[in-house]
């Protein structure tokens, strides 16, 4: 089964034919980032003005790569939800023409549920005979929009169960926020993670706490640390600059990572599954990746990781989710409509 995938929930235009094994025929991702960094954030009309102007182009070189034809398809697999509305409507529309027009079947993903299963996705000969996590699994996803963990039992949204989620920003935005504050640009979770790559945290680390709210919670809290930054900005009087800027970066990450890592193997323990998946696009954090690794290796969880392109924003994880849904037997009608909510 080859089935085309389309997202469209934030500032992302992406197209991707995989089959239902997780191979990724192609993979096709238009960034927006340009468009929102003069404004720090993503704008939501320009997002869909964007997503309108780069679909059709986008969706034609997916399947082009892949060598299909869109009466090729298996099936057409369209993020429905959650993300901005307006944004989610362009993909969705799409698809439900290229469904009219093929009589292919639809088939609506939730966002969340295509990062939880991007782990499975092969992209090429090196990662064909990359190692994949079995069943049930525990899952941190933590991106520009969500941060929480998951147990994952089955590949369908009835076998998945959030077991705690932030109570305010999700780590990615905590990131960006912050990056903001520092003057770094927009978005700036890659900027944090190349400066702190070659900062000190001890030398910043009473500047930044360490947001554990309850040890015992699977909750997490990232607002405290980015008001921490904010202080500290104000009392220099501007943003630190030089080694000073990449210690204060190291000791922000530190904490957003450690407390990350911390409950992640909690959750683990607590629900006695040795198995721990990253996604999202914080899951691109290489001090995220470290420590994981050395904590799951200590306490003999197995870690699974995705690559850093399915770790972000793509349409072959809504492909691949949306794939197992028709293997399933599963479609939706003409009738799908958006939601900004997930359905987890
Ligand atoms: O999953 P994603 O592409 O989009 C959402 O669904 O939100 O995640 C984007 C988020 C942004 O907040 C971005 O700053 C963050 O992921 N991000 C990172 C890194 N790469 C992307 N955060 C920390 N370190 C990174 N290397
Ligand atoms: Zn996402």
């Amino acid at each position: 089964m080859r089935v085309l995938g389309i997202e469209t929930s934030c500032d992302e235009t992406a197209a991707a034919v995989v089959t239902e094994e997780g191979v990724v025929l192609s993979d096709v991702v238009r960034s927006q980032v340009e468009a929102h960094a003069p404004y720090g954030g993503v704008v939501p009309e320009i997002a869909s003005r964007d997503h309108a102007r780069a679909i059709v182009p986008v969706i034609r070189e997916a399947l082009a790569r892949a060598e299909m034809k869109p009466g090729d398809v298996d099936g057409i697999a369209v993020t429905s939800r959650p993300g901005l509305l307006g944004a989610l409507l362009v993909g969705l529309s799409a698809a439900k023409g290229l469904s009219f027009t093929t009589g292919k079947p639809l088939v609506g993903v939730d966002h969340l549920v295509g990062h939880l299963l991007a782990v499975f996705l092969r992209r090429g000969e090196a990662e064909a005979a990359a190692p994949v996590p079995s069943y049930p699994f525990i899952a941190l996803l933590a991106s520009g929009g969500h941060t929480a963990l998951y147990r994952v039992d089955a590949p369908r949204l009835s076998s998945i169960r959030e077991l705690g989620a932030t109570r305010d920003d999700a780590a990615g935005e905590a990131f960006d926020k912050t990056a903001k504050l520092l003057g770094l640009g927009y978005p700036g979770g890659p900027v944090v993670d190349r400066l702190a790559a070659t900062g000190d945290a001890s030398r910043a680390k009473d500047v930044v706490p360490r947001p554990l709210a309850h040890r015992e919670s699977l909750e997490f809290s990232f607002s405290g640390v980015k008001s921490a930054v904010m202080r500290h900005v104000a009392t220099l009087g501007k943003a630190p600059e030089g080694q000073a800027l990449a210690d204060l970066c190291a000791a922000f990450q530190a904490s957003v990572v450690g407390t990350l890592v911390d409950k992640a193997v909690r959750a683990a323990k607590v629900e006695g599954v040795p198995r721990i998946v990253l996604a999202g696009g914080v899951a691109a954090n290489r001090g995220l990746r470290a420590r994981m690794a050395e904590a799951c290796a200590r306490q003999k969880i197995a870690l699974f990781v995705p690559s850093f392109a399915s770790c972000t924003d793509n349409a072959a994880m809504i492909a691949y989710a949306g794939a197992l849904r028709l293997a399933a037997g599963e479609a939706d009608d003409l009738a799908l409509e958006p939601s900004t909510k997930t359905a987890l």
